[in-house]
């Protein structure tokens, strides 16, 4: 296990954000949340690659409803820091949405342009219904009206990694939530 201790160590680990016993104990706040206001339903749960692939792995798991998983990928153009607003599909969900209870998993919400393409995309599709469960938000940055349903962490205006989150394909398998220093 990586601790803070270890970072101090370390200094090419990032600076710890959230530990992975605070992960944990939000993830599970979380899924008992969604599984008791899904009760007696069935969830289609679409992953946003891959920034949210090892958040969605441990939300998964701790939820009481029957579900099925489904993933779909976008990219955007531009900076790779900051998404640049044009936003494309690379990966397409392969399940029928229409009529479902669809729960969109994100890493994180930054200025909204990614998740806000991907939620109208949806849509057009006629879910049952649609909601938002992010890990991360960074409300100061955010450029849409778009909020999660359910947010995990509200975290600073600071680049993080770890948890599946990545610079340049980096830290994604970081199991704590560090950032990165200017
Ligand atoms: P948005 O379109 O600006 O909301 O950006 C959302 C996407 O940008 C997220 O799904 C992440 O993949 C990426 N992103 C935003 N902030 C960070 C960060 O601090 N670290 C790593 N990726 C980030
Ligand atoms: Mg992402």
């Amino acid at each position: 296990m990586v601790s803070a201790e270890s970072v101090d160590r370390n200094p090419g680990l990032p600076a710890v954000l959230l530990t992975e016993e605070q992960i944990a104990t939000r993830v599970r706040e979380l899924a008992e949340q969604i599984s008791a206001d899904y009760a007696g339903r069935e969830l289609l749960v679409i992953g946003v690659l891959k920034g949210s692939w090892v958040f969605l792995a441990d939300l998964v798991r701790l939820l009481t409803v029957p579900l099925a998983v489904d993933f779909t990928m976008v990219s955007s153009y531009g900076a790779n820091t900051e998404s640049s607003g044009e936003v494309k599909t690379v990966l397409d969900v392969k399940c029928r949405v229409e009529g479902r209870d669809v729960l969109v998993v994100e890493d994180i919400i930054d200025t909204g342009l990614t998740l806000n393409y991907i939620v109208d995309n949806l849509r057009l599709r006629q879910p049952r219904s649609l909601k938002i469960v992010a890990l991360m938000d960074k409300p100061a940055r955010r450029r849409v009206g778009i909020s999660a349903d359910y947010v995990g962490f509200e975290v600073p205006d600071r680049f993080v990694v770890g948890y599946g989150v990545d610079l340049a394909e980096q830290y994604r398998a970081l199991p704590y939530v560090g950032y990165i220093e200017e």
